[in-house]
This record gives C-alpha cells, structure tokens and sequence, in this order.
C-alpha cells in the first residue's frame, strides 16, 4: 500500500521496527519520496515523544495510516498453553497503540486547515470473531468500535476517519503460526488487495470492505456490515440530541 501510495503521488513516511526494511523501502523509492521513523508502536509511553519526533521531522504530514498488526492463536480450552503476556501485547498492537497514536497526532491534523485523515486497518473478523484468535479478533473489534465513535466525534472537523476491512492477504501475519511457506500462500495477492482498496479510498468511501471471510459470500457479511452502520447511524442521531 506504502507503494501504491507513493506511485500515486503521495509522500509517505513509513515506521516500523525493522530499521533494515524501512532503509530499503526509502531506498527504492528515494528519499524525496519516502522517509522512515525506527518504532515500536506498542511502547505506549514512548508514543507522544514519537509523535512530537514526527511531526517535527515531517511538519507536512496530513494523514496517518495506522496498518501494524499482529495475529496468534489461543486456545482457552487449554488455559496453560495461552501466553496471557502474548495475548496482551496482542491487544496493545492492535488497539491501544493506535488509541494512543490517534490521541497524540490529532492536534496536530485539528489544526491543519486543510483536509486530513486517519486511516486504520481493520479486519472482517472483528465482525464476524474467528475462534481460534481471540486476541486479534477481540482488538480488532475494539478498534472497529473506537473508529466509529471517533468518526461521529470528529464529524464537524475536517479529519476523515477511514477503516479498511480487508479479507485474507497473502502477507507476514501469518508467519508465525504457519511458517512463511504456507502463510505468505493464503489469501488474496497484496496488489489485488491494494488496487480494489485504492480505488475505494479514491472514491471516498469511509468503510471499505474488500472481499469477504471464509464461509461467507460477500453479500452475507455485507448484510450484517450494512445493518449495523444503519444502527450506528440510528444510533447517532440519538445521542445528538443529548450533546
Ligand atoms: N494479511 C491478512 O490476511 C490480513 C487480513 C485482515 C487484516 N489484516 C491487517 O492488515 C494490517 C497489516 O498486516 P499485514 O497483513 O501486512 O501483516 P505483516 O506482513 O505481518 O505486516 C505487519 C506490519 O506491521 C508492522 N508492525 C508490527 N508490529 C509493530 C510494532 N509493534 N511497531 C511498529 N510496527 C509494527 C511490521 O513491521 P516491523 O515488523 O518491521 O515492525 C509490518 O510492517 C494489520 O493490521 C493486519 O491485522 C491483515
């Protein structure tokens, strides 16, 4: 997506731990239009320091494309072999570092007086919970709900709030429970992923959804996704009249 996003004319500055992934991401590309920051987004204290850091380095910046994820198996029918400490650093990358990255950078997008945006990346199992992951599926929720709730707070800003909803994409995530043999195999292709969800960013949409989960057609899952904005929106409209 850091690609696609650049080949379209946007300057990204991409962050994560592996300081040699990112040094090849900014060498590829150059650096007029790549930079990179070394962090570990689920060292929650070290968050605000990084954003002041980031938005010293790159005063420009007017999006911030939360995507990190990570993704284990638990099984609580086996209580001693869940990694509780695992399951929780789980919940801290998936949600709580995105809460406080959110929370860290929004002045600095509120104070732009130009359109900005925050954009998570989602999953359909926060839907529609897999079992066999409760952490990702339970952080995931939380972050779907959060992303709503912000949504409809920063409604009369100029901050759009969009979350991508993507099916299974052949990437790393699954390394570690599968090996990189088989998890890099399962899955839609990484460019068929970011050409259907480009074009939906293009469009405007604030919920994109692509493709669909394991024994499910798109439209049944869609069925629940529509019908739930439409509570949402219900929602909404009543607590407005409390505000
Ligand atoms: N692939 C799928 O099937 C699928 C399906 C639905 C949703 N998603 C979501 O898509 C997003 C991207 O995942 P992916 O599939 O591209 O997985 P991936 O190939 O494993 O990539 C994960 C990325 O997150 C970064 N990251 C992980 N933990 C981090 C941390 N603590 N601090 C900073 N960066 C961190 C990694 O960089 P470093 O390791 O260098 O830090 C890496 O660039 C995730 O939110 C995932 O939940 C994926």
């Amino acid at each position: 997506m850091a690609d696609k996003l650049i080949a379209e004319g946007i300057h990204v500055t991409a962050v994560g731990r592996r300081k040699d992934r990112l040094d090849a991401f900014v060498s590829t590309h150059g650096s007029s239009k790549a930079s990179s920051l070394v962090a570990d987004i689920s060292d929650i204290s070290s968050i605000p320091a990084f954003a002041q850091n980031a938005i010293k380095q790159y005063p420009t910046i007017d999006a911030l494309f939360l995507n990190a994820g990570m993704q284990r198996n638990y099984n609580f029918a086996s209580p001693s072999t869940v990694k509780l400490l695992q399951f929780n650093e789980e919940i801290t990358t998936n949600f709580t570092s995105f809460v406080a990255l959110t929370h860290a950078f929004l002045p600095h997008l509120l104070a732009s007086p130009n359109p900005t945006g925050l954009i998570y990346t989602g999953t359909h199992i926060s839907l529609v919970p897999a079992s066999t992951m409760p952490a990702y599926s339970a952080s995931k929720a939380a972050l779907d709900a959060f992303i709503q709730c912000i949504r409809e707070q920063l409604r009369n800003t100029k901050v759009n709030v969009v979350h991508i909803s993507p099916p299974l994409v052949q990437t790393e995530l699954h390394d570690f429970e599968m090996g990189a043999e088989v998890g890099r195999k399962m899955g839609v292709p990484v460019e068929e992923f970011v050409a259907e969800t480009w074009a939906e960013l293009k469009e405007g949409k604030k919920d994109i959804y692509i493709g669909s989960i394991g024994a499910s057609t798109k439209d049944q899952f869609m069925e629940i996704a529509d019908k739930r904005a439409e509570a949402i929106d219900r929602l909404n409209q009543l607590l407005r009249k409390f505000q």
